[in-house]
């Protein structure tokens, strides 16, 4: 073969294998995903599950996202168990979210409602009511799947 024909050969194959190449919802984040960077939080506090919408008000902050489904994850380090509402509500500024609505967790045998979460240097802070809990950010590096289905409340 020429080195042309050749060139052209592999060209097309590249081209193939991009038309067929299956979307990873993983490797393109939404835009909610993205706002959480620009908010200067990881990704990983939401987890890889579809944005059905979102919004936010630049004056307010007040946001607002429609998840596809209830989530359930699981929480690094500790391993807590995590829900997430179909809605995600709350007021976020930079490094803050608070009057949060539609995250919980589970610990010491009960279900807690998370309020706030806090980004300070390489941790993240988050509030239950009065009572916070820290943990590095390292450890939402990356957004985690939903197990299975959550029945929505
Ligand atoms: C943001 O909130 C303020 C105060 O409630 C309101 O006046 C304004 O219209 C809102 N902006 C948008 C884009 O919804």
């Amino acid at each position: 073969m020429n080195p042309q024909i050749l060139f052209l050969f592999v060209l097309l194959l590249n081209l193939i294998s991009i038309s067929f190449q299956n979307p990873n919802p993983k490797s393109t984040p939404s835009l909610a995903h993205v706002e959480l960077t620009n908010y200067g939080f990881p990704v990983g506090l939401l987890p890889a599950t579809t944005v059905l919408g979102y919004t936010v008000n630049h004056t307010t902050g007040e946001f607002n996202v429609r998840l596809g489904g209830a989530c359930k994850i699981t929480l690094p380090p500790d391993n807590y168990v995590a829900t997430y509402s179909k809605t995600i509500k709350g007021k976020i500024v930079k490094g803050h979210m608070a009057e949060l609505d539609g995250i919980s967790v589970r610990a010491f045998f009960k279900w807690w409602s998370i309020t706030g979460i806090r980004s300070s240097g390489d941790n993240i802070v988050f509030e239950v009511g009065m009572v916070t809990a820290k943990y590095p950010s390292k450890n939402f590096d990356e957004s985690p799947a939903c197990e299975g289905k959550h029945s929505s409340s």
